[in-house]
């Protein structure tokens, strides 16, 4: 046993962990482009991105270098009453790359506190314009983040299961399963004709902790579209599928019709500083400008707009808005595509999809798809004897990799795939 695991074992208590089953965690000392490196100096192929992060590898050196000049300048300040270059800069660099005609950024902490102020947002939008709308509406399989708000959005689940009669009510409609598409809009449409809707909050194509679910954008963009018909506003949390995961920049690029709220957080840093953003319409930002102070958004955290967060966010942008990461996203995505190709129809997976530079397989375990599924641990420790970070949802494992992987470690991450299939 390494000397960091086992003083982490005396101190440290570990987020998702059943403690007493799971305690020991790999001492990591290095990261380094797509691995990252243990105390024996065994190198993981981070497959994952860690938990979905890292856009342009560990430890990048432009980022790094942008990071540690800005904190030579200025390091953190108060965000009421105050503003700095990096929050501005950023907000203008995002603004105009964002679906829709976003006009506003709101800065918040990581992907939950995102998600927390859009609803308040959406929640008190309608308060300010005195219309009583208050219903929340979200999809079955749902999953917005660990804070109360962010939990009552999300599917009733083990992560919430302890909580739940504390969560607010809100309404579930059907995930739209191949085939049952329609249902799933209609359930929407007959909440919609209340007309009580504040807003409808939805992962655009794709279903992260839900097991990586993809849907069609016409989908997505039917949903919306029913929003707009009867006055609701559309959150989009891109927490997950933002910047390029997807295949386009923003999953809700993929439609015409635009979300009013769109949460950042994972990517947004490039995977460096934990940051969360949410960014609005002009027309949401106006029912809050107003003379009556009681129509503030009074929300706001300590380390609200971290200049040195912001500047990785814009380090970050800049890698990932040069055409060399379009060409390596595009080339990530048309490796799963064949990969995917070749796999169907084994009979030892379910299901396999991807989307953009995402690649999910659902594994044929004999036993049902779920969180818990008995096979999760052998599955995780087989890939890291094969110094790769998988960390299957169950049953389902996915790959959502940096994009500076290579299609030599791409391979690597396939043929290991299919050596676990011949194990299960
Ligand atoms: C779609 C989505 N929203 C929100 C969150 C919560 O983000 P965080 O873990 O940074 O609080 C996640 C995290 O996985 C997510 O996938």
């Amino acid at each position: 046993m390494s000397k960091l695991s086992e003083r982490d074992k005396e101190v440290i208590w570990h987020p998702y962990t059943p403690m007493k089953l799971r305690p020991d965690a790999i001492g990591i000392v290095k990261g380094d482009g797509v691995y990252l490196e243990d105390e024996q100096g065994n190198r993981y192929i981070d497959a994952i991105s860690s938990w979905w992060v890292n856009l342009h590898g560990h430890s990048h050196p432009y980022i790094a270098q942008r990071i540690s000049e800005q904190l030579l300048t200025l390091e953190h300040c108060i965000f009421a009453g105050f503003t700095h270059e990096p929050a501005v800069s950023l907000a203008e660099r995002l603004l105009p790359i964002l679906p829709g005609e976003m006009k506003k950024i709101f800065y918040s902490d990581n992907g939950s506190t995102a998600v927390e102020v859009a609803m308040k947002m959406a929640l008190q939008y309608w308060g300010n314009k005195g219309e009583n709308k208050k219903k929340l509406i979200a999809l079955e399989g749902a999953y917005h983040g660990d804070t109360f708000g962010a939990m009552s959005v999300s599917e009733r689940s083990i992560f919430t299961e302890p909580f739940n009669e504390k969560l607010f009510d809100v309404a579930f409609i059907p995930y739209p399963h191949a085939g049952s598409e329609a249902e799933s809009m209609a359930a929407l449409e007959a909440l919609l004709q209340a007309e009580d809707t504040a807003a409808f909050i939805v992962e655009p194509l794709v279903q992260g902790t839900a097991g990586m679910r993809m849907y069609d954008a016409e989908i997505l963009g039917k949903y919306f579209d029913l929003c707009k018909k009867y006055n609701a506003l559309i959150i989009a949390d891109e927490v997950m599928t933002g910047f390029g995961r997807t295949g386009t920049l923003f999953a809700c690029d993929t439609v015409s019709t635009a979300p009013d709220i769109i949460c950042l957080s994972k990517g947004l840093t490039g995977g460096t500083m934990p940051m969360g953003i949410t960014a609005t319409t002009g027309q949401v930002f106006d029912a809050f400008y107003d003379d009556d102070i009681l129509k503030t958004l009074y929300h706001g955290h300590s380390y609200t707009a971290n200049p040195i967060a912001c500047t990785a966010a814009l380090a970050s942008l800049d890698l990932l808005l040069d055409d060399a990461c379009t060409v390596a996203r595009n080339r990530i995505g048309s490796m799963h595509r064949k990969f995917a190709e070749a796999i169907k129809g084994n009979e030892k997976i379910l299901d396999v999809r991807c989307k953009g530079t995402i690649l999910a397989i659902e594994l044929n375990t004999g036993t049902p798809t779920s969180y818990n599924n008995s096979q999760r641990d052998f599955i995780y420790k087989f890939f890291i004897n094969k110094n790769m970070l998988i960390r299957p949802l169950g049953n389902i494992i996915y790959l959502i990799p940096p994009y500076c992987i290579t299609n030599e470690e791409l391979a690597y991450l396939y043929s290991t795939i299919k050596e676990l299939m011949e194990r299960i």
